[in-house]
């Protein structure tokens, strides 16, 4: 049987002052999972969650949060979803304890006291519950935004970039909260500018470029499409450089944008480079440099990308 959708765009589009900044994006988050929608600065993805969380409302297309739609049932649909970010609703000179209280109380739920020591104990708070939350760490302050926003037991939770600016160690105990709170059911919405964090924590990704979904899948299907390693040769000259794209167009090369530099994606396999620098020898192409790279989320979108392009001679930003 298929599991239950709970979060379901279709064909969502918006401008800003006559920019389109959504193009029509289509999306299913299924009960229970963690969805990442990955994308750059700019991509889209602040605009997605306010949309799906209400805040905004679109120009065009349909999205139903556990069976509401959003614009018709704006009140059942914030019944079940929770927002955090910018610790917008957090109190500094209260502390960690006294602010989730304080959100139990307005909310006017039953068993506050039991619910916030439960919540304390599940972000691994107790430590520091009774400090105000002006003396904690940034990593602290949004597992408390995230802990605010669970006193209400919602079904469905956005989070927009929760380790972003976060030192590496932070991100790591956020990954963690952020899995435990999968277990317990409910349905996570988050945003990423990195795919090793996509990668960690979601089921399924969308890669989110310019407004346009150009990927969508689960981790390894995802993975399937990014190579697994680039190399970089540069050369003296432009000619030189352009010369090399054409003999190794068997490879997929592209010219980075203003420089002499040819970028192959490879499978990390030796033979395959030693072929790429002997076809290379052959015509004396002399290469002044090599560089072996990690794929970064830019390689990914050149790929996606580059199947709807003509490849040869396709460029790339730096
Ligand atoms: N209120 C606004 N008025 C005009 N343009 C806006 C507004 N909000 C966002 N934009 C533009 O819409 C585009 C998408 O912005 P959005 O904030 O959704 O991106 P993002 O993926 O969240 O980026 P970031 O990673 O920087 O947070 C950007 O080009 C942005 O400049
Ligand atoms: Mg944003």
């Amino acid at each position: 049987m298929n599991k239950q959708v709970m979060i379901e765009v279709m064909n969502l589009s918006k401008s800003y002052k006559g920019v389109e900044v959504l193009k029509g994006i289509n999306l299913q988050v299924e009960k229970g999972s963690i969805f990442a929608l990955l994308g750059s600065n700019g991509a889209g993805k602040t605009t997605t969650i306010k949309i799906l969380s209400t805040l905004l409302k679109q120009d065009g297309g349909e999205v139903k949060l556990a069976g509401f739609d959003v614009v018709k049932k704006p009140r059942e649909v914030k019944k079940n979803i929770a927002l955090t970010g910018q610790y917008t609703a957090v109190d500094e000179i209260l502390t960690g304890r006294e602010n989730l209280f304080m959100i139990g109380k307005l909310l006017g739920i039953e068993n506050t006291k039991a619910k916030v020591e439960m919540l304390l104990k599940q972000f691994d708070l107790l430590d520091d519950a009774d400090r105000r939350v002006s003396t904690y760490s940034g990593g602290m302050k949004r597992k408390i935004d995230i802990a605010m926003s669970l006193m209400g037991t919602p079904n469905i939770i956005f989070l927009d970039e929760p380790t972003t600016g976060l030192d590496p160690q932070s991100r790591k105990s956020m990954w963690k909260t952020i899995k435990q709170l999968s277990k317990t059911g409910v349905t996570i919405f988050l945003t990423t500018q990195y795919l090793e964090e996509a990668d960690e924590l979601a089921d399924k990704i969308a890669i989110l470029d310019k407004g346009v979904i150009i990927a969508k899948g689960t981790n390894d299907e995802i993975k399937n499409i990014i190579p697994s390693n680039i190399i970089e040769l540069y050369f003296r000259t432009a000619e030189e450089t352009e010369k090399a794209n054409l003999l190794l167009n068997k490879y997929n090369a592209i010219i980075v944008e203003n420089s002499n530099k040819l970028r192959i994606e490879t499978h990390d396999s030796v033979n395959e480079v030693i072929d790429i620098l002997n076809d290379l020898k052959a015509v004396n192409l002399e290469v002044e440099n090599f560089e072996k790279k990690k794929a970064s989320m830019e390689d990914v979108f050149l790929k996606v990308i580059g199947h709807d392009e003509e490849r040869r001679g396709f460029r790339c930003k730096q």
